[in-house]
């Protein structure tokens, strides 16, 4: 049966709130990356770094999921075949809207990290500078998030399912970081319909077959209601 393999981004969070990083006056217009989702960020001034994701987690943690989450969802539930979701998002609005086994490749704010012996927890909703580790007792907790030049989690394994893709979906995503902006030739190559549902045309948005325009909200639900028609 066909496999669909869907890629997510912020855009898909937008409606429920929560900032993207390159829209207009977005997370990256307030904060350099190189001092906040960086291991150099985070050695130089851990306290910004764990007030930036203190303050994402408090923001997520109360976000809910929209209808475009609620949509893949119920394609999961009700397409014969696999449907992945692997999300560059590091929020849970796919789990808080149902979705299972979500593939977070740039980590969790939910998840904390001992940056000495690699334990990983449930992260408190603030985390504080030099906080010790529950096994290694280390003071050397940090964020479950993947940033810029650390290897994404899960490469492997998404890599193999869009391998085996017969449909490739990318959501709100700007299509400028890699290895994600990459997957659709990956999927392509594999022989994969390929769409993108994005607010606006990403900068991958020539390498899809179709593209699709509009919030995720109305376009998502949209998009999975076309799919579950076409059984
Ligand atoms: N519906 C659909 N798409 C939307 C919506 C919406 N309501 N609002 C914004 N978008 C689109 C924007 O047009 C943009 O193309 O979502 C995309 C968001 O792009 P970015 O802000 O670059 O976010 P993303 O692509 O997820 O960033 C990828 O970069 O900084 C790193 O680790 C961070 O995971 C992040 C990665």
């Amino acid at each position: 049966m066909e496999k669909i393999v869907i890629l997510t981004g912020a855009g898909i969070s937008a409606e429920s709130g929560l900032g993207t990083f390159r829209d207009e006056g977005r997370l990256w217009s307030q904060h350099r990356i190189e001092d906040v989702a960086t291991p150099e960020g985070f050695a130089r001034d851990p306290a910004l770094v764990q007030g930036f994701y203190n303050a994402r987690r408090i923001q997520a943690a109360n976000a809910q999921p929209n209808p475009a989450h609620q949509a893949l969802t119920r394609l999961q539930r009700n397409w014969p075949g696999d449907v992945v979701i692997v999300t560059q998002n590091v929020d849970s609005l796919h789990e808080a809207g149902g979705a299972k086994n979500v593939l977070h490749m740039h980590g969790t704010l939910a998840g904390a990290l001992c940056a000495a012996c690699d334990h990983r927890w449930v992260a408190p909703p603030e985390m504080s500078v030099g906080e010790s580790c529950p096994a290694c007792a280390a003071p050397s907790a940090r964020p479950d998030v993947v940033w810029f030049g650390e290897m994404p989690y899960h490469m492997e394994t998404i890599y193999d399912h869009l391998s085996e893709a017969a449909i490739f979906a990318s959501i709100g995503t700007s299509g400028q970081v890699y290895p994600a902006a990459a997957f659709v030739h990956e999927a392509a190559n594999a022989g994969a319909r390929t769409v993108e549902l994005n607010l606006e045309p990403s900068d991958g948005a020539s390498s899809f077959e179709t593209v699709i325009l509009g919030p995720a909200s109305e376009t998502v639900p949209r998009w999975v209601d076309d799919l579950l028609g076409q059984q």
